[in-house]
């Protein structure tokens, strides 16, 4: 279903991302939350708590495209690869989705501040900027330690061997279950111990060498480099 879309959206000359374009929506809302609530808070006036409540309402409902099309975006440009900024993504949006929802239910009818409506919107505030954080994360992979920098290499060659298994691999392997398209499901492939039609163990050199010389039917991969190999399997071990 996605891939349908990205080629329609493709044809009419849009090859971006979407997520990032829709983002922006309860990122915003959200803050013009809180800084109502602030307000209503500080002036003591009713109506700027009502608006504090409404941006609330069409955060939560914009967080529900906003998450759609993340998911969409990860699995079309990522390859569904379980990086690390994507895992705290997914963490955080469904923290931030539970919050908006809580804070959307609760709150008094009478229509007055109150402290605590004030402490879950700086919550949902502090969602929100994680969010955007690890998004950027995703997109430039630099942090300003040597950690987070290697994270993030590791990050560019795991989408790096996302994008060669699109290409070369997805014809008969899926990534998101055991089961067999043509040749085995790779899903969790590096929690086995074996490799699971020739039992070999599962590790570099197992892969190495069912790309070079396969164990029965799959079409060897001989062409590939020894950095493209390397990439492949960084990626099959985050999936
Ligand atoms: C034309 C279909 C086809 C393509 C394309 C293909 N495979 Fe396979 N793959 C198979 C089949 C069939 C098997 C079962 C083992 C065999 O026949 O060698 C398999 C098995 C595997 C296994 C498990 C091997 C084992 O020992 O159990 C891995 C890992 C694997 N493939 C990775 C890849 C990667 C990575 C690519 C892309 C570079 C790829 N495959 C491309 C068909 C394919």
């Amino acid at each position: 279903m996605g891939s349908q879309l990205y080629g329609l959206l493709s044809d009419l000359g849009y090859h971006h991302p979407l997520h990032p374009a829709l983002a922006h929506l309860p990122v915003g809302l959200t803050i013009a939350s809180f800084i109502f609530i602030v307000l209503a808070l500080l002036l003591k006036n009713s109506s700027l708590y009502s608006t504090s409540k409404h941006c609330l309402l069409l955060a939560l409902l914009a967080v529900i495209p906003t998450i759609f099309t993340g998911y969409l975006d990860w699995q079309h440009f990522y390859g569904g690869a379980l990086i690390l900024p994507i895992k705290m993504k997914i963490g955080l949006a469904a923290a931030l989705a539970l919050f908006l929802l809580i804070a959307s239910l609760t709150g008094k009818r009478d229509g007055s501040a109150t402290v605590p409506g004030l402490m879950i919107r700086f919550l949902c505030l502090l969602l929100v900027t994680g969010l955007g954080y690890f998004g950027g994360e995703i997109v430039y992979g630099k942090g300003s330690t040597t950690a987070a920098q290697k994270e993030g290499l590791n990050n560019e060659y795991i989408m790096a061997g996302a994008k060669l298994f699109q290409a070369n691999c997805a014809l008969c392997h899926l990534t998101d279950s055991s089961d067999t398209k043509i040749g085995p499901g790779l899903k969790g492939l590096f929690l086995q111990k074996q490799m699971p039609v020739s039992g070999w163990p599962v590790n570099e050199q197992s892969v190495e060498r069912q790309l070079k010389t396969p164990f029965a039917q799959m079409p060897p991969f001989a062409k590939l480099s020894n950095e493209e190999v390397a990439a492949l399997t960084e990626y099959l071990k985050s999936l």
